[in-house]
């Protein structure tokens, strides 16, 4: 049988993104066993967060080929206290180096792994905890190529074996304060400083050690929010953190606040200056022009992001997500806006400042107003790169979608490739038709027309259904 050269098959497996494929890649024979099995492993780990995706015997097997690598001697912890591990062994010595293949860890794994491999009733919390002492032992001391992290356990890690071997080359760390202690952070911050992501998840309490752990990160690009939407008593904003990160924003490239912005003081925003990315949510803030916004439009005032090239936005009022726009340097590549605080005048303004601003946009959702459909044509004619659009709409006013599309089929740009419409969309059969029609006449690529399947409810007639269907290959 002919045989395709590794590196072919590397090519072609790595456009393979589905794992049941890689792995039955893997099966058919040891050249593409060797070349399949490391990706097969690196996408595993990189999307292992959550191992309860996996079902339980998937789980067993991918910890039984971990345990190969425990230490095993008989004067070692696991035989020592009874704990007989790999449950099925290997009949000869593996043959990668597994360890080197995990790129992304999370604690949450590592607890999922004690508890699977533990069976026995008596005295099994007991072992779960060494043999989770011996996995941390081993991942710290053989992981040479793990990147992300993620913290979810109440453990000191810092003070294992090889803690400051494996922390100190780490890219990027999740963690939430909830798990981790003030003191723990000061104490990781001695180790780990080399981050240039930092994620703080469910984060509750504006402590020290959170606030010095990144403050002493020398690289971080990168950093993500997120505060704990159920913790009622916060109020306040979080003084500590928002000090730290005013000193961090100049070298940020991205930043991720939600899902309530008002929590942190905007005085950062001045020093944004190399900011990419860039997605802000006020989901679980005052529904309305607060203060706090106001104060955030007037920093936002005085910024600009020069070098911005995604935006996105949760429950704001559009007046904000204008004034970023309007201080950009006219480099933006994808808009997200999502649920907006807007009246119609406000979303018209939006829809020019957009068609202003954004002469290289790409990618665009946005809500927009019945009565404003006739601007559309304005974003169509001056963002000529624009090829996805998702839009959404506040009220059922029948039938609405029709204006639209007569004005993308006019104006849109050639490139358009992707629409995506919102629950309160409404087209009539003769306003599809017409459409396609044009489409078609005028020879442009076909495009991909489907109504938005992430939002829950929906209702489309059968009319439409069909309708899309005969002209969705056009
Ligand atoms: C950071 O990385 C450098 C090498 O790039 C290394 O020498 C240093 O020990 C690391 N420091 C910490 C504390 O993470
Ligand atoms: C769409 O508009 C038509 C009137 O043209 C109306 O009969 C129909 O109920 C509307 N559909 C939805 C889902 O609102």
């Amino acid at each position: 049988m002919a045989s395709l050269v590794r590196d072919v098959l590397l090519l072609i497996f790595t456009e393979l993104n589905d794992l049941d494929s890689l792995h039955s890649c893997s099966l058919v024979n040891k050249n593409w066993c060797q070349v399949a099995v490391p990706l097969l492993w690196k996408s595993f780990s990189d999307t292992y967060e959550n191992p309860y995706n996996y079902k339980r015997e998937s789980r067993k097997k991918f910890y039984n080929v971990i345990a190969h690598f425990l230490p095993n001697n008989p004067k070692d912890l696991l035989p020592q206290n009874n704990i007989l591990l790999p449950l099925n062994k290997f009949p000869k010595e593996p043959m990668f180096k597994y360890m080197d293949f995990l790129t992304s860890l999370s604690t949450v794994w590592i607890e999922d792994m004690a508890k699977l491999l533990i069976n026995d009733e008596v005295g099994s919390k007991y072992k779960e905890r060494i043999l989770e002492f011996e996995i941390y032992k081993l991942i710290f001391n053989r992981c040479n190529n793990a990147k992300n992290f993620h913290w979810y356990t109440k453990k000191r890690l810092y003070r294992y074996p090889n803690a400051k071997n494996f922390f100190s080359k780490l890219r990027s760390l999740e963690i939430s304060p909830r798990g981790i202690t003030s003191k723990t952070l000061i104490k990781l911050g001695k180790i780990c400083q080399n981050l240039t992501n930092l994620e703080i998840h469910m984060c509750d309490e504006d402590t020290p050690g959170l606030a010095s752990f990144i403050k002493i990160q020398k690289k971080l690009q990168s950093l993500c929010l997120e505060f704990d939407e159920e913790n009622d008593e916060v109020e306040e904003q979080y003084i500590l953190l928002g000090n730290i990160i005013e000193k961090k924003a100049s070298t940020l490239k991205k930043v991720i606040i939600q899902p309530i912005i008002t929590l942190i003081s905007p005085i950062f925003v001045l020093s944004l200056k190399n900011i990419q990315y860039l997605a802000l949510s006020n989901e679980y803030g005052e529904l309305y022009e607060n203060v706090e916004l106001c104060e955030w439009k007037r920093y936002l005032n005085m910024a600009s992001f020069p070098d911005l090239q995604y935006l996105e936005t949760t429950c704001l009022p559009s007046s904000i997500t204008c004034l970023i726009i309007e201080k950009s340097g006219r480099n933006i590549l994808e808009i997200n806006i999502h649920s907006p605080l807007e009246s119609e005048s406000d979303n018209r303004n939006l829809i020019e400042v957009i068609s202003i601003y954004c002469p290289k946009l790409i990618k665009l959702t946005v809500n927009v107003d019945y009565k404003n459909l006739g601007e559309m044509s304005k974003i169509f004619s001056s963002c000529k790169q624009l090829e996805k659009l998702y839009l959404t709409t506040n009220v059922n006013i029948l039938p609405n979608g029709d204006e639209l599309l007569r004005v993308m089929s006019e104006a849109s740009p050639m490139v358009l490739q992707e629409f995506k419409f919102g629950d309160k969309w409404n087209f009539s059969l003769k306003g599809l038709e017409s459409f396609f029609e044009t489409w078609k006449s005028k020879n442009r690529p076909p495009i991909k027309f489907s109504h938005n399947w992430d939002e829950l409810v929906y209702s489309w007639t059968d009319d439409h259904d069909k309708m899309v269907e005969k002209y969705m290959k056009v």
